[in-house]
């Protein structure tokens, strides 16, 4: 049931304050002001290395952790689509948690990656949001999300609560390895309990996203920018644009811009830039300014302190709330969400069931 809204997609999009919130619920000890994992039989603090597995927008909650559980627990990560790692016999020596990502918890390439790692006497994890998945049947350790069913064929609530959980699963091995302390727990637990606040500060936007959608719609490619966990994001949006409008775009690591993509800039072109305020900011500023004098319009997603420092020549501007790094791709999630979704609702496509596309890949 879509309720009052028009597509479930929407409908998605504005349950993620609740189904995170509900996600996070089942991670977190208030009292204990800890981030808690349900029951393993395995000891994370053995684990020497861990392997992300997953496609498409799952693949991206990957890409994310990696950059969360490499900083805080100081653990090398590999992430790989799923299609790729399991035909390309990957080394899995040593002690390895293997973690696949999905939300059907059926997608042939992600359940064969499961199976093949399982074979080679890794342990396993799954962060699935259905429970009766054959995924969540196989795993070693099922770190449920609670999204809820997602109808709409472009993944938004799944992958945020993903994130959540993700997030959760970095915090555990940060102190299994002994890289976080009491305190810098206690805060991430209070930062982890505001996300569905500001996710839904994010939503807030939707009026202003909308207003700008016809931009984005005219155009015939788009490119997203991001730098570190923001990068993944930048692939995130650029995949939702292209599914649901068939709009060509593109995300790339801010950094890359000038090693090739800077080529295709011009007028035509809008540059997407999701920057929130932080020791890397100045550089991805200096990055849009690059494109900027190449003609690009650029729509900047970032906080009131990030705005300000950038000044205002970006031809629109988003203001996301000012939040712990660790919560900022729940919260930048939002906005690529909602615009794709605003350009797709403007061009006349089925934003709900996009040509070509299936639900669940139970075939490679
Ligand atoms: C994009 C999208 C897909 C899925 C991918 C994996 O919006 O929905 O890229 O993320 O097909 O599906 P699951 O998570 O079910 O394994």
């Amino acid at each position: 049931d879509k309720g009052n809204y028009r597509h479930f997609m929407l409908k998605e999009i504005y349950e993620q304050p609740i189904v995170v919130a509900q996600t996070l619920r089942s991670y977190l000890r208030p009292l204990e002001e800890q981030v808690a994992l349900p029951q393993m039989d395995f000891d994370l603090s053995a684990i020497e290395r861990v392997v992300i597995v997953a496609c498409g927008t799952a693949s991206y909650v990957g890409m994310i952790g990696k950059y969360w559980i490499e900083s805080m627990a100081r653990l090398p990560v590999e992430v790989d689509v799923a299609s790729e790692f399991r035909y390309r016999d990957p080394v899995l020596t040593g002690k390895v948690l293997g973690v696949v990502v999905s939300q059907s918890g059926e997608t042939a390439d992600t359940l064969a990656a499961l199976r093949h790692m399982k074979a080679s006497g890794v342990t396993t994890a799954g962060i699935i949001n259905v429970p009766t998945s054959s995924m969540a049947r196989e795993v070693d350790l099922l770190l449920p999300t609670h999204a809820g069913p997602e109808i709409g064929v472009a993944s938004t609530k799944a992958f945020t609560c993903q994130l959540a959980v993700m997030a959760a699963l970095a915090v555990n091995l940060a102190r299994a390895k002994g890289k976080l302390s009491a305190s810098e727990e206690r805060d991430i637990v209070h930062n982890l309990t505001e996300a569905p606040a500001a996710i839904n500060a994010a939503l807030m936007r939707d009026e202003a996203i909308q207003g700008m959608a016809h931009v984005i719609a005219a155009a015939r490619d788009v490119l997203y920018l991001g730098r570190g966990p923001e990068f993944p994001m930048a692939l995130e949006g650029a995949l939702k644009l292209k599914e649901i409008s068939y709009i060509h775009a593109e995300g790339y690591a801010s950094g890359e811009m000038k090693h090739g993509p800077i080529a295709l800039i011009d007028d035509q072109v809008p540059l997407i830039v999701l920057a929130p305020a932080g020791p890397l900011f100045e550089k991805t500023v200096s990055n849009m300014h690059e494109a900027m004098a190449r003609g690009a319009k650029v729509v900047l997603i970032s906080d009131a302190e990030g705005l300000a420092e950038a000044g205002d020549d970006a031809m629109a501007t988003i203001e996301m709330p000012k939040v712990h790094p660790l919560i900022a791709p729940l919260v930048y999630a939002v906005p690529v969400q909602l615009l794709a979704y605003h350009v797709a609702v403007l061009k006349g496509t089925d934003v709900d069931q996009p040509r070509n596309l299936a639900k669940s890949v139970t075939v490679e």
